[in-house]
């Protein structure tokens, strides 16, 4: 079992991660139209931590940082069927924060389907939003049917523990 993070940078390595991983998300999210998929997990502006096991990517979250708003915006997270309710996405979840308190960012949004909406409360986030929106209108893209739920990231909690 390892936790990457990765990007569109060219190598074909970390294609291969992204194509797995974008057939994930697909087939988890059935209601994201495909070609939509491809866009924001091969755009460069996203990243994505990605969980694998013997080589071959089970899950992952697909977020865009917004490094001067100190915040980021998650797109996508899914964990395959068969590997779902083992705790990798509480993993997924908690590397995530990591990088965050590592690259600064204080929150993270996200539209959650409704059924994850139990997922992402369990990780802390709430439809409560605190931040101010000045910081985050005109960046967090607006989903029908998701609903709109922030994080606040702790910069000296150690999620990984
Ligand atoms: N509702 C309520 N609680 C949940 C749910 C849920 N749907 N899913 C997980 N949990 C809880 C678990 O009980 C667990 O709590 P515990 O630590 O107290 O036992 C905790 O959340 C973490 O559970 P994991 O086993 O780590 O979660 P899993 O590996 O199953 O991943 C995920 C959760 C990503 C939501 C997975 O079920 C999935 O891929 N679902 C389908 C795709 C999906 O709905 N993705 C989110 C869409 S919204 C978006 O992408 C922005």
């Amino acid at each position: 079992m390892r936790i990457l993070e990765v990007t569109n940078n060219g190598d074909p390595s970390n294609m291969e991660m992204l194509i797995h991983l974008k057939e994930i998300f697909h087939q988890q999210l059935p209601k994201m139209p495909k070609e939509y998929i491809v866009r924001l997990v091969f755009d460069r502006k996203h990243h994505s931590i990605v969980l694998t096991k013997k080589g071959v990517p089970i899950g992952g979250i697909t977020y865009r940082p917004f490094v001067e708003q100190k915040f980021g915006e998650i797109a996508f997270c899914a964990v395959a069927s068969n590997s779902q309710v083992q705790g990798y996405g509480s993993r997924l979840m908690n590397e995530l924060k990591m990088v965050a308190i590592r690259e600064d960012l204080s929150h993270f949004h996200t539209y959650a389907d409704n059924y994850a909406i139990g997922y992402f409360a369990k990780h802390g986030f709430t439809k409560n939003l605190t931040m101010s929106r000045d910081r985050w209108f005109n960046y967090v893209k607006d989903y029908d049917g998701g609903t709109h739920m922030e994080c606040y990231v702790h910069p000296t909690v150690p999620y990984m523990k």
